[in-house]
């Protein structure tokens, strides 16, 4: 899909669909809205008032033009109350059109800027959420499947938007531009964890991390199984052991020009499919475990759109990525593993196998200096019980960075909530025969995967983002599809550019 900016009038555009909006409790449209009511003579605020249509956020009114202007329809799209319109309701009312002008099938799409006219809205972030919610609301992942031969599936070629004001033109055009960079990113992640396991290995990760980096010019390294053994990266290795496709680490660096400002590690599991290991999940608890490499997915797509964003800010992604697979190689509960930072873990739960893999990555952070280490991890079921499909858990060792990594979450839409940390909790990990276990009880289990991980974590401030419930839905919710969501790819483009 492709946006473009053109300066005009929205009621002289062909196309088939014009985007315009309305706001709760309006009955007379205004601007580019009321210019085509008056195009229409009218007809507009008329339907407005037939139908009942009361400005809802995201509801929407369809009208058709009888040829008074060159569009073939109209969509008017509530923009809900002006008390509490900002970014986010730009980007689900961008959304919420662009699934109807898919519905009736539109190709080429104008809209107006939703909110350019506000004060307090500069126009560069409407623009921005106006592309990110036409392109995120917008996006399929139908590749699979077979368009019915009576129902052609017609794909949004142009999405044009239409501003009048010339000197609004430029800060329009970088707002589009960083929301695609952005949006594409999201849409990235969302592909790779909605794409099947069989085709997503922990070889393919590496694959397409090298050729992320080939294209966009970033540091690249890869550690095979011989090398994992060298640089003592024992528990991806035993967690990988039993699969037929070896374990992969991956390191990408986006190195600025210039000093950098700041020094950002993005940690990210990978685990390409989750069947649990020994303790094998039944079977209704391993659909959907392709997903397990979310966080993966999400750190090398945000890499992606630093990369083309070019801040000034040094941004590090480190992958470990394998299968917790079963066979005669699997590690066993009862199994004792050292991890690259020299901590014993006892095995209480192979199912408890993200937490292994990052201790690996999360010491090899702790052995360099970093001004933030994020991770991201599908990391606990308990999350979700505690936090639904809506926030993601947000726990860490620095109160300022969780505070920031949160605000940045926000000013996305992207929910975050913070789980507390207690001794109590901790002492629930204790093993007799090693330093700690890998899993305890079902009790706090969100807080118990974030605690673990704390113990490799090392002095550098750090964040663990656990997006079990947040990276996967199973309906859709404004512009996030059924299915992977690409969070926090969003987030962490925005804590980054911060
Ligand atoms: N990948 C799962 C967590 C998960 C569950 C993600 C559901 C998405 C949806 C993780 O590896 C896991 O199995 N966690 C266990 C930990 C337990 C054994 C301590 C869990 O949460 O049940
Ligand atoms: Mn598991
Ligand atoms: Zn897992």
């Amino acid at each position: 899909m492709d946006i473009q900016i053109q300066q005009g009038d929205l009621t002289r555009i062909a196309c088939d669909v014009v985007i315009v909006n309305l706001f709760a409790g309006v009955t007379e449209p205004g601007g580019a809205t009321g210019a085509v009511n008056r195009a229409l003579d009218g007809w507009l605020a008329d339907q407005i008032a037939d139908q009942r249509f009361t400005g809802k956020l995201n509801s929407i009114l369809e009208v058709p033009t009888f040829g008074k202007i060159p569009a073939k329809r109209v969509l008017v799209v509530g923009l809900g109350e002006r008390d509490a319109f900002g970014a986010e309701q730009i980007r689900q009312a961008a959304a919420a059109a662009i699934k109807r002008a898919k519905e009736v099938k539109a190709r080429t799409v104008a809209t107006l800027l939703h909110g350019a006219g506000l004060a307090g809205l500069p126009a560069e972030a409407c623009a921005r959420a106006v592309t990110e919610g036409t392109l995120l609301g917008g996006y399929a992942f139908a590749k699979y499947k077979r368009a019915p031969a009576d129902d052609p599936t017609t794909e949004i070629e142009r999405v044009v938007i239409v501003e009048r004001d010339a000197e609004k033109l430029p800060a329009i055009e970088a707002g589009v531009t960083s929301g695609r960079i952005i949006a594409e990113a999201a849409n990235l992640a969302r592909d790779l964890a909605n794409e099947p396991p069989d085709l997503i290995t922990p070889g393919e990760l590496a694959r397409i991390a090298r050729e992320m980096a080939e294209t966009h010019g970033l540091r690249c390294e890869i550690w095979d199984e011989q090398r994992l053994a060298e640089e003592r990266m024992r528990c991806l290795l035993m967690v990988g052991r039993a699969s037929a496709h070896p374990p992969r680490f991956i390191r990408l660096d986006y190195v600025p020009e210039g000093t950098p400002r700041k020094r950002v590690c993005l940690i990210g599991k990978g685990i390409c499919y989750d069947s649990g290991g020994l303790s094998l999940k039944p079977s209704e608890f391993m659909k959907h475990m392709k997903t397990d490499m979310a966080g993966a997915a999400a750190v090398l797509c945000t890499l992606r759109a630093i990369a083309r964003l070019k801040p000034d800010v040094a941004v590090t992604v480190l992958v470990p990525t394998c299968e917790n697979m079963v066979s005669g190689l699997s590690y066993k509960v009862d199994d004792i593993l050292r991890a690259r930072n020299g901590t014993t873990i006892e095995i209480d739960n192979t199912d408890a196998e993200g937490r292994l893999i990052l201790a690996d990555a999360l010491s090899l952070a702790a052995e360099e200096s970093f001004d933030a280490v994020l991770d991201v991890a599908t990391l606990t079921g308990g999350c979700i019980i505690a936090l639904a499909r809506v926030w993601t858990g947000v726990m860490g060792n620095n109160q300022a960075l969780i505070d920031a990594v949160i605000a940045a979450g926000a000013a996305v839409g992207e929910k975050m909530w913070q789980l507390p940390f207690d001794p109590e909790v901790r002492a629930l990990l204790d093993s007799d025969v090693a330093d700690l276990k890998n899993s305890a009880s079902r009790e706090g289990s969100a807080i118990q995967g974030g605690m673990f991980l704390q113990e490799f974590a090392g002095g550098n401030p750090w964040v663990h983002l656990d997006i079990a419930g947040t990276s996967y839905l199973d309906k859709p919710r404004a512009y996030e599809p059924k299915g992977s969501t690409g969070v926090p790819v969003r987030t962490l483009v925005e804590f980054v550019l911060r």
